[in-house]
């Protein structure tokens, strides 16, 4: 596809759609609760679509209204899901597959899940070997770390304790999840904080568990009671327009109801690192506070990216990159190696096709190193079937002054923004 190019300026308002990680968990704890579950504002994107078909493949009553983006889950208990008769695809979705295989560690029966080929490649043993250890049978059918991946689930799982080795919201919240079915204590200690919605979303649903520093605690089993779930704004999402009103000179973009939990919002951090401009309005508080964004074009500055602010932002560090390759000076970005185990690797990838259009991007073993500013050029980039790739190089191409900015792969960008391209386009004034 041909991007939009030489752009003057962005202007207007987007209503980013639902937030990703909620919309997967709303579905998952929907159907593990008892009595009828509202999902507002989820996100009808492949992604989370995949989370509803495998739900509905197990036999949960689950009803999607795409004309107002609600879903609602008429919730049995775990106990009610059935074994399905066929394999349980999930496409290109993580979430699906790891925080899936935590629910179905608690059901006393045999799955196979399977992905699309980038999924394939993805490694499932961190979020199998804490399932073993507390009592499911679940290995890779090849017999590595990959999938396809067989769970036969238990109803005698048993809670442990849990030292991550990798800083993984996923394979966190397989744990809790496995550990709401599980008899006795089920402990997670982190390495770094990631996102927390599995936690605020357990206690949304009359679950307990307990919150200290990096640790968290759950005893099991619980019983989930369904309630209602309104879903910001994704901030992922956002950071793809954000990035857009920094970057297009004289350009103000408007983002209302985004999801702005701390334990996602690292890319204000940065932003505000770099000297860009913007501003936060109406914040609502709770647990998963959120509020309107406000961005107008900024001179940047470089900047470091490193430590634990990296699970804040992991998956817009592509984007950051980008960012990075206007602002003055050299951004070092560090500490981010589970870049290279995301859809594509991220840190060749993002670095390879910026280059492409003139950038200065030198990928390290656990991130990248940008200087800055580069102009950028006409390009044949590919998403690499990455949607997060496909949304940055989008965003680039509106940098370019002159030539074509063709883009391969576009149709990735759906598993999380189905309408991104036109919302964007939406804003451009071109010349
Ligand atoms: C997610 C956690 C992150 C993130 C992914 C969504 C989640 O993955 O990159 O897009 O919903 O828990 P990891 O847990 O692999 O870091």
């Amino acid at each position: 596809m041909k991007l939009k190019t030489n752009v003057t300026k962005l202007v207007g308002k987007v209503i980013v759609p639902g937030d990703k990680s909620i919309s997967h968990r709303s579905i998952m704890l929907g159907a593990m609760a008892y009595g009828t579950t509202v999902v507002n504002n989820f996100l009808l994107a492949e992604d989370c679509l995949e989370t509803v078909i495998l739900f509905k493949t197990l036999g949960a009553d689950i009803e999607v209204d795409s004309e107002t983006a609600t879903v609602t889950i008429n919730g049995g208990g775990l106990q009610s899901l059935t074994q399905p008769n066929e394999d349980l695809y999930v496409g290109n979705s993580g979430t699906t597959m790891r925080l899936g295989l935590g629910v179905l560690s608690g059901v006393p029966f045999m799955t196979r899940f399977k992905g699309d080929e980038s999924l394939s490649k993805r490694p499932m043993e961190r979020v199998m070997a804490p399932l073993r250890e507390m009592m499911a049978i679940t290995f890779s059918e090849k017999g590595g770390d990959t999938p396809p991946i067989i769970m036969l689930g238990t109803s005698r799982l048993r809670g442990r304790t849990h030292k991550m080795t990798v800083a993984s919201a996923q394979v966190k919240s397989a744990i809790l999840l496995a550990g709401l079915s599980a008899t006795g204590e089920t402990v997670v200690e982190e390495l770094e904080q990631t996102r927390n919605h599995t936690e605020q979303m357990i206690q949304q649903f009359g679950g307990e568990l307990t919150v200290s520093d990096k640790t968290i605690r759950l005893i099991g089993p619980q019983v989930l009671t369904g309630t209602t779930v309104v879903v910001p704004g994704d901030i992922s999402s956002a950071a793809y327009f954000i990035a857009a009103g920094v970057l297009v000179k004289d350009s103000e973009i408007t983002l209302p109801n985004i999801g702005l939990n701390p334990t996602r919002t690292g890319i204000l951090n940065v932003l505000e690192s770099m000297g860009a401009q913007y501003k936060i309005k109406n914040k609502t508080e709770g647990s998963e506070p959120r509020g309107t964004i406000k961005v107008c074009s900024s001179d940047l500055k470089a900047t470091t990216i490193e430590g634990n602010i990296i699970p804040t932002l992991i998956d817009e560090l592509p984007i950051i990159a980008l960012l990075a390759t206007q602002a003055d000076g050299k951004t070092i970005i560090k500490d981010a190696a589970e870049l290279k185990v995301k859809e594509t690797n991220r840190i060749d990838l993002t670095a390879e096709e910026l280059n492409k259009m003139g950038a200065k991007v030198t990928p390290t073993e656990d991130g990248l190193i940008i200087e800055g500013p580069t102009p950028l050029k006409a390009a044949k980039v590919s998403s690499h079937g990455d949607h997060r790739l496909g949304m940055m190089l989008s965003v680039a191409a509106l940098l370019v002054k002159d030539g074509d900015v063709e883009l391969e792969n576009v149709d990735s960008i759906r598993v999380s923004y189905p309408s991104f391209i036109e919302d964007l386009t939406n804003l451009v004034e071109s010349k």
